[in-house]
């Protein structure tokens, strides 16, 4: 984890609430996903009213949608119903969110050029800083081009990552 990604958690960790945005390029696949997979893993745990849970994308193509078909098949065999309506990141989501996480070097990188402060530009982390090192991935990757196993891959990242970060943030 950077450090000033372990700043921002060590601050978050004891907040009363927790307001968590996770950003993709199209909003349909992994950050849906990833909004999924941590709904379901605060909901599991002890304190589930402390979370707030949403997800955009950086572009605009898919904005009102559902999730990807696909990701919503593989995500529904494991349990979750991915119900999102796609929406794009806007400005306003510095001020409303504790925590920005973006998918891949890309979404990181349209987060901090659309970051108004410094201040809001420090809420913005990358996914794969949480995910274990046993998976070995720096990215969460894009799944949209490719087959079953890059829906599973990204739902197994998620899934580890976000356990990772529910923790972290303090959720037991
Ligand atoms: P996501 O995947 O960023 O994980 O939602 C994509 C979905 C759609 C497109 C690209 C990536 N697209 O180009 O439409």
């Amino acid at each position: 984890m950077k450090a000033s990604t372990e700043r921002l958690v060590e601050k978050l960790r004891t907040a009363p609430r927790l307001r968590v945005l996770f950003v993709c390029l199209g909003n349909i696949c992994r950050s849906p996903a990833a909004e999924g997979v941590m709904r379901a893993v605060a909901d599991a745990g002890c304190d589930a009213s402390r979370w707030e849970i949403d997800s955009a994308g950086t572009g605009d193509w898919h904005v009102g949608d559902l999730p990807d078909k696909r990701m919503r098949i593989h995500a529904r065999r494991r349990g979750l119903e991915l119900i999102h309506r796609c929406r794009q990141v806007r400005v306003a989501d510095f001020d409303d969110f504790d925590i920005i996480v973006g998918m891949d070097e890309s979404n990181l990188r349209n987060l901090h050029a659309l970051a108004p402060t410094f201040e809001a530009g420090a809420k913005i982390v990358g996914m794969a800083e949480f995910v274990g090192k046993a998976m070995r991935y720096d990215y969460i990757p894009d799944p949209y081009y490719e087959g079953a196993e890059g829906f599973e891959l990204v739902l197994d990242l998620l899934d580890d990552g976000c356990r990772n970060l529910y923790r972290l943030l303090g959720g037991c």
